[in-house]
């Protein structure tokens, strides 16, 4: 799903809501029909709610691989941890290649790749994606929506946030308007593709 919304809306507070990183003053936060609300960061985490956030926070000073296990510290299991780290370089081969860099060197696009593995490290079962595509030249856009896709169809559930709204819709199955913090619209994310009004209103896609 994704969830849109103009600047300031409170996308990356819904996000950060739901990873632990900012409470909840009310209402709550259910994995599975389970509350998670108060539960702690990396509790969350350990449930398999992992968080990108926007920026991408490579770590200056560690290797491509390095912040990559970074994603696995918690992990005991070391065969589970380096299935992973091939999983990752499976699907980012730039990553593979560039494993021995420090992370910082990287350009944009591949910072945004290491920050998705690095999550995908903890082996998630939700991912929070915070604008992914933010400052990125639209061939590296393309690529990294297509991961997204295939990380959803292998069953990561997956929630995006965007400020490329035609680009989010077109992924993703459901959508939400946020505006001060609420909800404004929600539904089929096709159908809201295809609403004039929601377009116009919403969207500010011109067309
Ligand atoms: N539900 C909310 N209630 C009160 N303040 C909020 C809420 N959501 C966001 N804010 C505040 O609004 C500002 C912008 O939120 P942010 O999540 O960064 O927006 P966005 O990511 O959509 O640009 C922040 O200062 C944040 O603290
Ligand atoms: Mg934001």
């Amino acid at each position: 799903m994704t969830l849109l919304g103009s600047n300031g809306a409170g996308k990356s507070t819904t996000l950060k809501t739901i990873s632990g990183l900012v409470r909840a003053r009310q209402g709550d936060v259910c994995l599975e029909g389970e509350s998670i609300a108060r539960l702690p960061a990396h509790q969350i985490a350990r449930r398999g709610v992992v968080h990108v956030p926007e920026g991408r926070r490579v770590l200056r000073g560690l290797t491509v691989k390095e912040n990559l296990e970074l994603g696995a510290f918690t992990l005991k299991d070391n065969a589970l941890r380096r299935q992973r780290l091939e999983e990752v370089y499976a699907l980012f081969p730039i990553l593979h290649e560039r494993r021995h860099q420090d992370g910082s060197l990287l350009s944009g696009g591949q910072q945004q790749m290491l920050a998705m593995g690095r999550a995908l490290m903890h082996g998630p079962s939700v991912m929070l994606l915070d604008e992914p595509s933010m400052g990125l030249a639209p061939k590296l856009v393309t690529e990294i929506m297509r991961i997204i896709k295939r990380l959803n169809e292998a069953g990561t559930t997956i929630l995006l946030v965007e400020q490329n709204a035609r680009l989010a819709l077109r992924l993703a199955h459901y959508a939400y308007v946020i505006e001060n913090g609420e909800i404004r619209m929600q539904g089929d994310a096709a159908a809201m593709r295809e609403d004039a009004a929601v377009v116009k209103a919403y969207l500010g896609l011109g067309d």
